[in-house]
């Protein structure tokens, strides 16, 4: 069975890919700090898939750790989650998100280089986009100048790797570009595990129905879009991981040194006051919310060109908006009201 280590694997989107890999016939090895998630993560994949997988309780930007694994397991591939990914503390804080964003894929690339493990698939984000030109947003759009320093660190990541894979490396690696990433398992098993104050669309509109949060503010409704609220791409994390399984067989029938990326999104754009609609429709739950000021930062729309990666990865989503909605509504209330 090959065995692929997955770097943040007890993260929102990395329990979701560690699922995917195991149901696909793959052994799952993760690491993890537990900065940013639970160790009860590692229960909820456990009672969905029946196994206990090999976890490392490590932080990636300790080389000692990746050498162990390497030397302890013979791993086919990585799928590289673990990061920092909170914009507003990245422009606070633009140290740390360099530091551990760039150190850490650093190290791993130097230990894969010196182990010869030879297959990388990288998380990185369609905010390497910024606002774009014409949408669908295609791979070939421009990079533009980042928004923050969490941006940033994803944009000099997929450098850092294009650089490393074209330096005569064995090295083959793909980048994936997510769009906006939601939902939970269908068990309500694993999800989204937000610390303090979600930042992020979904996971404060689940808070706010159940009680936790007095109310959503949507964040402007005077952007040149169907409703005047902004446009985004809202992918089930359980397609987006399987995205991660596709990528990783396309990688094994690929030459050394190639590298590639694709945006991993459903091709259709959603107003977060659609969001909201959805919600109320699948949750039964009337939302309290109000529009408040434009957030710093934030772009009007944005939403995936799909062609590559269903023609290259072979890969489309399947799951709706009120799928996803649903099964982030049913891990809440798994989750409870504290
Ligand atoms: C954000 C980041 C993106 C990052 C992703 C990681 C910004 C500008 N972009 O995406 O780079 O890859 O998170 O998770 O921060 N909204 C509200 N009220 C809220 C929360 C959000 O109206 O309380 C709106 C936002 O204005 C936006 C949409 O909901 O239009 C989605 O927001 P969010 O979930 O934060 O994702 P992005 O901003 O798209």
């Amino acid at each position: 069975m090959k065995k692929i280590l997955v770097t943040g694997g007890a993260g929102f989107i990395g329990s979701h890919t560690v699922v995917e890999l195991h149901n696909a016939g793959y052994e799952p090895i993760l690491i993890d700090n537990f900065s940013n998630s639970l160790p009860s993560v590692l229960q909820g994949i456990k009672n969905i898939t029946g196994k206990d997988f090999t976890f490392y309780e490590a932080d990636c930007n300790d080389a000692a750790v990746f050498r162990k694994i390497f030397t302890e397991h013979k791993i086919d591939g990585i799928i590289h989650f673990a990061a920092y990914k909170a914009v507003g503390e990245s422009v606070k804080f633009p140290l740390k998100y360099y530091h551990n964003n760039l150190n850490s894929l650093v190290n791993l690339l130097e230990s894969m280089l010196e182990k010869g493990v030879n297959n990388l698939v990288f998380s990185s984000s369609c905010t390497v986009y910024g606002q774009p030109d014409k949408l669908p947003v295609t791979e070939d759009a421009p990079v533009k100048s980042a928004e923050s320093p969490y941006g940033n660190s994803k944009q000099i990541s997929e450098e850092i790797i294009k650089d490393t894979c074209s330096a005569q490396s064995d090295l083959r690696a793909i980048s994936l570009r997510y769009f906006n990433p939601i939902g939970a398992h269908p068990t309500a098993e694993i999800g989204e595990l937000p610390l303090g104050v979600p930042g992020n669309l979904v996971p404060f509109i689940t808070q706010t129905a159940i009680g936790i949060r007095e109310k959503l503010t949507v964040f402007g409704n005077d952007y040149n879009t169907a409703d005047g609220s902004c446009v985004r791409d809202y992918i089930h994390v359980v397609d987006l991981a399987k995205a991660h399984v596709k990528a990783f067989e396309l990688l094994e029938k690929k030459r050394e040194g190639h590298y590639d990326f694709f945006n991993l999104g459903t091709g259709t754009g959603s107003t977060v006051l659609e969001v909201v609609t959805a919600f109320e429709k699948v949750s039964g739950q009337k939302l309290n919310y109000q529009i408040g000021p434009r957030r710093l930062g934030d772009v009007e729309k944005v939403f995936a060109a799909v062609d590559k990666s269903v023609e290259l990865l072979g890969w489309r989503t399947e799951l709706s908006l009120e799928t996803a909605l649903e099964d982030a509504w049913r891990w809440q209330q798994r989750l409870g009201s504290k």
